[in-house]
């Protein structure tokens, strides 16, 4: 990979003892800088509340943690990247020490030093931390990294931005949603604008169903406090499941900038059809209301299965079927665009299933398939159904991804906010979700293990959903 032309950068990270620090971003600054994708000066400050300990107990904590997840590592390097790293006490009503630090790093690498601020903190945290870095002139210079949800709904999230907007301009803002950085999800725009094959059928003329489809085997792993506040719903899909929809459903953008991206989907945003609750299935897996830490009357939905309709003049009457659960029978990630049948069957036999379909897996190797109607070698005129592959990392060998807070991580350091979130693109979404929200249905239970409850299964209809298979 060519390296980056970067400015220096002061990486805080506010929640430094936390797990989204522990599992992904320390891991992941150290994996760019092993790949040359780090700018030549940075330092990182690690910060919180309460400190860990000395400042060498908190460097053994980063250390274990990117030795946990990114494998084992060389002394000698870790050394060289530790020298970096250091931590510093702040709390929203204090930032004096980190200020103070921060101007001292920068004043070592020079005047073009850049600030990113990652917020790895409690929704409930955001507001105040902002304040703060305001109060301590942290926002100069800086860009601000936020994790969902973005709100709780459309009147918190306003609130949200209103008390970001009096601190950051929106152009310093990065709303992180992690799914944006998984590389097949830039395919999906790869595939649609890059070829001349698929966008000439991509809409009702020829689509007849999208599936959005990201069950998880793993069941809330002791976040027992995050899932009972925040839900299925709010978790995954006003986020992640959504901005793939809007990917999927998005007209060709002007360019591809962040601003073209974010105006086209929100239009997509905008067009959705009002949700029906009846054509929404949200479950509870078994033995939810015993995990420790959960309500035990709790009605929080861990499961969600929903029909959308786009109305726009290329999706009308096209339905999109989104689902997500925890507890479930398999990991996925998979999109799937169904294509109508020809109008004449005019070959002999019945060879009946499902429709042809172009299957998007947005695993970590990524795979695209495509499934066709084909003659059956012999004698006879027989079709069956086969397959056709693409495998990117047998495609492009050598090819080196990216985890997706790293690739998020390094277009924030590029001041690339292209597959971030826009205010818009958030407000709408809430505007969608609030009133489904407010009276959502009651949750079915689903036995741990399973697809979901039985209501869920026959939601798509005929031939159900693409995955397993
Ligand atoms: C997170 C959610 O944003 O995404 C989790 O909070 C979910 O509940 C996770 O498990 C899934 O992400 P990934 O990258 O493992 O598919």
């Amino acid at each position: 990979m060519p390296p980056p032309d970067l400015n220096p950068h002061v990486f805080v990270v506010f929640g430094a003892t936390g797990d989204l620090a522990r599992r992904k971003l320390f891991p992941g600054l150290f994996h760019l800088w092993q790949l040359g994708l780090m700018p030549e000066q940075f330092r990182i400050i690690g910060s919180s509340r309460i400190a860990p300990g000395p400042q060498e107990v908190f460097r053994d904590m980063v250390h274990h943690a990117v030795e946990m997840f990114r494998g084992e590592i060389d002394h000698e390097a870790w050394q060289r990247f530790a020298a970096r790293v250091s931590f510093v006490v702040a709390s929203d009503d204090d930032g004096a020490a980190l200020a103070k630090a921060v101007r001292a790093a920068e004043t070592e690498m020079g005047p073009e030093a850049k600030r990113l601020l990652y917020m790895a903190v409690p929704p409930s945290a955001t507001e105040p931390m902002v304040r703060m870095l305001g109060k301590f002139d942290l926002n100069e210079r800086a860009k601000l990294v936020l994790e969902k949800p973005f709100g709780t709904d459309l009147r918190s999230a306003k609130r949200l931005n209103a008390a970001l907007h009096e601190v950051f301009d929106e152009v310093q803002i990065y709303r992180i949603d992690h799914f944006l950085g998984k590389e097949a999800v830039q395919n999906i725009l790869v595939l649609r604008f890059a070829n001349g094959f698929f966008e000439p059928d991509w809409n009702l003329q020829h689509v007849c169903y999208v599936q959005i489809d990201v069950p998880e085997e793993i069941d809330i792993q002791g976040r027992a406090d995050f899932m009972e506040s925040t839900g299925t719903f709010r978790d995954m899909v006003s986020t992640h499941l959504f901005q793939l929809l809007g990917f999927v459903a998005l007209e060709p953008p002007v360019r591809l900038d962040a601003e073209s991206l974010h105006d086209e989907k929100a239009k997509v945003f905008r067009s959705i059809r009002p949700l029906d609750p009846d054509r929404v299935v949200l479950g509870q897996y078994e033995g939810y209301r015993d995990e420790e830490g959960v309500n035990e009357s709790s009605d929080v939905e861990t499961f969600v299965a929903m029909e959308v309709f786009v109305d726009n003049w290329r999706w009308f009457g096209v339905p999109f079927y989104l689902r997500t659960g925890k507890a479930m029978a398999e990991s996925r990630r998979t999109i799937t665009v169904g294509f109508w049948e020809p109008p004449l069957k005019m070959f002999p036999g019945d060879v009946g299933g499902r429709c042809n379909e172009l299957v998007l897996e947005l695993a970590d190797d990524p795979k695209i398939f495509c499934d066709l109607r084909a003659k059956i070698p012999g004698p006879e005129l027989q079709v069956g159904r086969g397959r056709m592959k693409l495998d990117l990392m047998e495609a492009f060998p050598g090819s080196e991804p990216l985890e997706a807070y790293e690739r998020l991580l390094l277009d924030v350091m590029r001041g690339d906010s292209t597959l971030f979130t826009s205010t818009k693109e958030v407000e709408l979404l809430w505007q969608l979700a609030d009133p489904l929200l407010q009276n959502p249905p009651r949750p079915k239970s689903y036995p741990r293990g399973s697809w979901g409850p039985r209501e869920a299964l026959q939601l798509p209809g005929e031939f159900g959903w693409r995955v397993p298979g």
